[in-house]
């Protein structure tokens, strides 16, 4: 359990509706963790521009990941939804951080090495691509943990060196001019890396086997019917664990379904379609409502304004004064 007093933050990259696997991996436990405890949620449109130059692409993912957030219950009680690019204090943070980062530390970065490998592989510049803004990554995510006294940093597996980053780069600065910073730590989620997709590989973009959190019904059943399963017969007992099918029904079902649902795989005597079907009427009844709340909410995006522009006045408060306190402390 989580104290209910530490400030939990993470920012949301937009990049599109997400899928199973990134919902599993990152969103949901943010959208728990708004329940119990104070939250800030940004969207993170500032880190997206490294790749996407194009404003009214940035405009309507940003508004999708806002909406998502909202639809998927995240509790605008303890939330703090905003766009990161609101915050002036942001970039003033970035700048500042920028002196005490060692450039070998964004050298050992795995996303920055994933593009040079990948270039090197292909006989190209080893920085072919890579601009300053996803070189420095990383900063400017320690800048977002750092403004807002952020204690708890719920991310996916691949997240988790940059929350390293952003605890080494507060201790660099606690150690040069004073204790102003936090050490945040990452919360990893158990089980992100085990959302299997159709294909019973990881759920990724990159293999073509995701399904999308907000797939209309007719889309979600087509999907899910499609999921590779063995040649067990129906009478055939099974083991759950190996069944994607059960895999991916464990994150939207109770307790008691899930262990239900097991039993049944392991007596023999459901087929792998019967188990496709009650895969498809559990994720389909948990994600009916939010997906109309997403879709009103989509065609109102005035309403969208209006939350993330409460956000930031709220998120504002907390920056000005920190970054004052840092200005004076590196600058005198
Ligand atoms: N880099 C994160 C991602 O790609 C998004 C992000 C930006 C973030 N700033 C953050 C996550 C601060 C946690 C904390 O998913």
């Amino acid at each position: 359990m989580i104290d209910t007093n530490k400030i939990v933050l993470t920012g949301i990259k937009p990049t599109g509706i997400p899928h199973f696997g990134n919902y599993i991996g990152a969103l949901k436990s943010i959208i728990d963790l708004s329940k119990t405890n104070k939250t800030f949620m940004f969207i993170a449109d500032l880190h997206a521009l490294n790749s996407i130059h194009n404003p009214e692409v940035i405009r309507e993912h940003t508004y999708q990941a806002a909406a998502l957030m909202i639809a998927m219950g995240a509790d605008l009680n303890n939330t703090v939804l905003f766009r990161q690019s609101d915050i002036a204090e942001i970039y003033q943070l970035n700048t500042l951080l920028m002196n005490l980062t060692p450039k070998g530390l964004m050298n050992r970065a795995h996303s920055y090495k994933a593009m040079v490998d990948k270039n090197n592989a292909s006989d190209l510049d080893p920085d072919a691509g890579i601009n300053m803004g996803l070189y420095t990554y990383p900063i400017l995510m320690a800048a977002d943990i750092l403004l807002y006294n952020s204690d708890i940093v719920p991310v996916g597996a691949d997240q988790k060196q940059h929350v390293e980053f952003a605890r080494d780069i507060a201790g660099y600065f606690n150690h040069t001019y004073k204790p102003l910073f936090k050490l945040p730590e990452p919360l990893i989620r158990q089980d992100a890396g085990l959302v299997p997709g159709l294909d019973g590989r990881k759920m990724s973009k990159s293999y073509d086997n995701t399904i999308s959190l907000l797939a209309p019904e007719a889309e979600l059943k087509k999907k899910i019917m499609r999921i590779i399963t063995d040649s067990k017969t129906p009478d055939e007992a099974k083991n759950p664990d190996e069944s994607t099918i059960f895999l991916l029904y464990k994150h939207f079902a109770t307790e008691p379904e899930i262990t239900e649902f097991a039993e049944m795989f392991r007596r023999g005597g459901m087929g792998y379609g019967t188990a496709k079907q009650i895969l498809f009427d559990k994720v389909n009844s948990v994600l009916a409502e939010p997906r109309k709340k997403y879709e009103n909410l989509m065609a109102n995006t005035a309403e969208i304004d209006n939350i993330l522009a409460n956000g930031a006045n709220y998120a504002r408060q907390i920056a000005s004064k920190k970054i004052e306190e840092i200005k004076h402390a590196m600058l005198g």
